[in-house]
């Protein structure tokens, strides 16, 4: 299907995202997400500053008010009360001024940032807000690895599989197995209210992810205690692949703006990362995998993560490799890039991040395999996403093999991502 009648598509992205703007920050959706996510905010602000470049700016400058003491840049701030999320603050009871949750996201606002302020029309504006947020984005990258890197391996894992944004991926199965669930208080989950419960993570998931805030509570949220405590500790080669990006779009941000030290320290990281990342590499699966750190084994999973360091300045001939892998899904999913590889078994075609596609990790796969020269399967990319869009509205992701929208409805990032995509499809 070719994608006709783009400014159609356009203004109404653009009305999703004025639905959902709540004046200093966007919430992903009404009813399911009603306060402000930390990777949704800055990719949204990417979609919004083809609209309104200040109010892009805004987005992010409200989520790094919120940054903790200590560096870490939390992943919901709960700006006003509802009762329609669950856990809320109390149950994540972290102490700051304004409520927030106590762990962190994948860090795009290094690379949102330096996107914002090369394409910048008003560019006194993007140098001025730029500058004033350098330092903040620089303090996170030094607490990511200062606290999810303590024996300096080059790679950070994330602590809760909410901080990947993968909540429910095949690739935390094996180490969850190990979280229990004995003891935590009781819950009444909300989501479930707003979507379809077979489209979200299941109930033994979600004692887990329970058991993982309480834990953490019980430790004061003392982010120099968590690592060594959790019985989760993954390093997923999609998340530090977000990092090493962000860490190396800071750097050349940096340059430019004349704050030598904060390039050069985020230049080391990301060249570090970018060797380490190596230690995940499969040939075997064409992908990268995550790397259990408790267990100290490979996470057997062909997951999205294993294909999103395309997004990273890896080597040419591993995103080759992404790239035909890619192209091997394309073989089963009518739509790309599924979340996971549908000749498995444990593939679910409805279930959120265990076989769903996701716009916004299919900008980030498609930008780096562009950047690599692998444009027809970039292209692909592409054109699926907007012809979901097409056949079936703004979701919150998508079954790759009917194209059906799955989880909530009219969702922010996914329209931040439309308005992208467009912008690219107009300028190549
Ligand atoms: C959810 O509620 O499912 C989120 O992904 C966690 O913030």
């Amino acid at each position: 299907m070719a994608v006709q009648d783009t400014s159609g598509i356009f203004d109404h992205a653009v009305e999703v995202l004025r639905e959902n703007d709540r004046g200093t920050y966007t919430v992903p959706t009404k009813g399911l997400y009603p306060f402000q996510w930390n990777w949704d905010s800055c990719l949204t602000a990417l979609g919004q500053s083809h609209v309104d470049e200040a109010r892009a700016w805004t987005e992010i400058e409200t989520l790094f008010e919120h940054q903790w003491p200590d560096g870490m840049v939390p992943h919901i701030v709960f700006h006003v009360f509802d009762d329609g999320y669950f856990p809320g603050p109390n149950v994540w009871n972290t102490g700051r001024p304004t409520p927030t949750s106590g762990i962190t996201q994948p860090a795009v606002a290094g690379f949102a940032v330096r996107r914002l302020f090369d394409r910048a029309k008003d560019k006194a504006l993007a140098t001025e807000r730029a500058l004033r947020l350098l330092p903040k984005i620089d303090l996170w990258h030094r607490w990511f690895y200062q606290n999810r890197d303590p024996k300096g391996e080059g790679l950070v894992a994330i602590l809760h599989p909410w901080e990947s944004g993968r909540d429910n991926s095949i690739d935390w199965d094996q180490a969850f197995e190990r979280v229990p669930t004995e003891g935590i208080e009781p819950y009444t989950r909300r989501d479930t209210q707003h979507a379809d419960p077979a489209h979200r993570p299941t109930k033994a998931q979600y004692d887990r992810y329970v058991y993982l805030v309480e834990l953490f509570r019980g430790l004061g949220w003392d982010n120099t205690q968590l690592h060594d405590a959790s019985p989760f500790q993954v390093v997923d080669p999609g998340f530090n692949a977000i990092l090493i990006r962000a860490c190396a779009d800071l750097a050349d941000l940096a340059e430019q703006l004349g704050e030598t030290a904060i390039a050069e320290a985020n230049r080391e990281r990301a060249e570090r990362g970018l060797l380490a990342l190596e230690t995940l590499w499969s040939d075997e699966h064409s992908q990268y995998r995550c790397r259990d750190r408790v267990s100290g084994t490979l996470v057997e999973s062909h997951s999205l993560g294993g294909l999103l360091p395309a997004f990273a300045a890896i080597p040419q001939a591993r995103a080759a490799a992404i790239a035909r892998t890619v192209e091997r899904h394309a073989q089963t999913a009518r739509f790309l890039v599924p979340s996971h590889d549908p000749s498995d078994p444990r593939f679910e075609q409805k279930r959120y991040w265990r076989g769903p596609v996701w716009l916004v990790t299919n900008y980030m796969v498609a930008d780096g395999l562009f950047a690599a020269g692998e444009r027809e399967i970039a292209n692909r990319i592409v054109q699926s996403s907007l012809e979901l869009i097409q056949e079936s509205g703004f979701a919150e992701y998508y079954d790759p093999l009917t194209g059906e929208p799955c989880g909530g409805g009219r969702f922010t990032w996914t329209a931040a991502m439309v308005i992208e995509f467009l912008d690219q499809a107009a300028r190549r």
